[in-house]
C-alpha cells in the first residue's frame, strides 16, 4: 500500500505548485515524486539554491535525488523528454532517477503540428489535445512501444510498487477537461480523480495540498477577466505573470473565492496554500470576488490581515478542518 500526498492546482494553472512540490520533496519524506497529468503544456519554475530551473515534463524529485516518475496520466514527446534530460544533466542532476509509466502516451510530431493550428482555445501548441484524443480513440502509442525509452519504463499499478509518493499535478482544477469551462480547458483531468487513474486506490491518498494564488490568472483564448482594473497590468509586472511554456501574458483578475471554495471541496483539500501575497502587498491592494453574491461583487479590504481573515473564514465555513497558509513569491 502506497501513501500518497498530492499537490494540486485550484485555479487555472500557474498557482505555484512547482514551488510547493519542491518544498515538500526537500523534506526527505518521499520515496518517489510523480507527475499525474499533462505533458509539455505545463511549465514548472523552481528555485533550487537560487538557481532557476524550468521543467515541463520531469517532476522535481530529481532535483533532490528522489526517483521521479512521469505517470500514465501524462503524455510525453520523446524528443522534448531527451532535451529536458540533457538540460537537467547539464545542471548536474542525476537523470537515471527518472522513470516513465509504461502506459504513458506519446506525443508525436504530427500531434504538435496539428495542435499548432489551433486558433479557438489558445492551447500551448504542445500536441496535448491530439495526443489525448488518440489515447481515447485507441490509436495512440505508449511509452512501452519505444525502444529508446526502455531503460526508463516502470509499472506503477496497484500491488507492484510501494512507497511514499508525492503526486504533483499539472494545470489547475478549472482547466480540468470535465469540470472546467469547456471547451476552454486542457485535455486531461487535473483534479484528484486523475491521481487514482495512474493506478492507485483512493485509500492510498494520505493528504491533499491545494495551491492557489492571492489573485487569479489564466492563459488562453477566452475573455477571462470579469472586470477591468489598471492594477492588473501592475500585478502582471510585479508577479511576473507570463507563461513559462509560451511566454504569453497571463490575463489577471481578483481572487474568485467561490471558485476557490468549490475547488477545495471537490478535491478534498486538507491543506490550502495561497501564494504570492507579496504581489498584492507591493501594490497595497486587497480585493476579491465575494462568494456570497451570484453577481460578481468585489470586496476591497483595508489591510492584508482583513483580507486574510475573510478568506480563512469563508473557506473554513465550507471546508471544515482545512488548514490555510499564506506564502510569498519564491524570488
Ligand atoms: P493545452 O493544454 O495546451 O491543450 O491548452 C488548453 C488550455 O489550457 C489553454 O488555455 C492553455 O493556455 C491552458 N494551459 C495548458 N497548460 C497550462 C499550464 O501549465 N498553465 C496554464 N495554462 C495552461
Ligand atoms: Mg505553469
Amino acid at each position: 500500500m502506497n501513501k500518497i500526498d498530492v499537490v494540486l492546482g485550484l485555479q487555472y494553472g500557474d498557482e505555484g505548485k512547482g514551488k510547493i512540490t519542491n518544498q515538500m520533496a526537500k523534506s526527505g519524506d518521499y520515496d518517489y515524486v510523480m507527475r499525474y497529468n499533462g505533458g509539455g503544456n505545463a511549465g514548472h519554475t523552481i528555485y533550487v539554491d537560487n538557481q532557476k530551473v524550468v521543467t515541463h515534463l520531469v517532476p522535481c524529485g530529481v532535483l533532490h535525488g528522489i526517483p521521479s516518475i512521469i505517470g500514465s496520466g501524462c503524455v510525453l514527446n520523446i524528443n522534448n523528454f531527451f532535451i529536458e534530460l540533457d538540460y537537467l544533466e547539464g545542471l548536474g542532476y542525476d537523470t537515471s532517477l527518472i522513470k516513465v509509466a509504461y502506459n504513458c502516451h506519446i506525443v508525436t510530431d504530427d500531434h504538435i503540428e496539428e495542435d499548432s493550428k489551433d486558433v479557438t482555445i489558445g492551447t500551448t501548441r504542445t500536441g496535448n489535445g491530439p495526443c489525448y484524443r488518440d489515447k481515447v480513440t485507441r490509436v495512440g502509442k505508449r511509452a512501452e512501444d519505444f525502444k529508446e525509452l526502455s531503460q526508463f519504463i516502470i509499472d506503477i499499478s496497484v500491488g507492484s510498487f510501494s512507497g511514499k509518493i508525492l503526486a504533483e499535478g499539472a494545470q489547475g482544477y478549472w482547466l480540468d477537461v470535465d469540470q472546467g469551462d469547456y471547451p476552454y480547458v486542457t485535455s486531461s483531468n487535473c483534479g484528484i480523480g486523475a491521481v487514482i487513474n495512474n493506478g492507485f486506490s483512493h485509500k492510498e491518498i494520505n493528504k491533499v495540498v491545494g495551491v492557489a494564488k492571492a489573485y487569479s490568472t489564466y492563459v488562453g483564448a477566452k475573455q477571462y477577466q470579469k472586470t477591468d482594473d489598471p492594477l492588473f497590468e501592475e500585478i502582471r509586472k510585479v508577479g511576473l505573470e507570463y507563461g513559462a511554456t509560451t511566454g504569453r501574458s497571463r490575463q489577471i483578475d481578483w481572487l474568485d473565492l467561490n471558485e476557490l471554495s468549490v475547488a477545495c471541496m471537490r478535491n478534498g483539500v486538507d491543506h490550502l496554500i495561497i501564494n504570492k501575497l507579496d504581489v498584492l502587498e507591493q501594490l497595497n491592494c486587497w480585493k476579491i470576488y465575494d462568494p456570497n453574491y451570484s453577481i460578481n461583487k468585489i470586496l476591497n479590504f483595508e489591510s492584508k490581515d482583513l483580507f486574510k481573515d475573510y478568506i480563512r473564514n469563508e473557506i473554513s465555513s465550507v471546508c471544515s478542518g482545512i488548514e490555510i497558509e499564506f506564502q510569498e513569491s519564491p524570488h
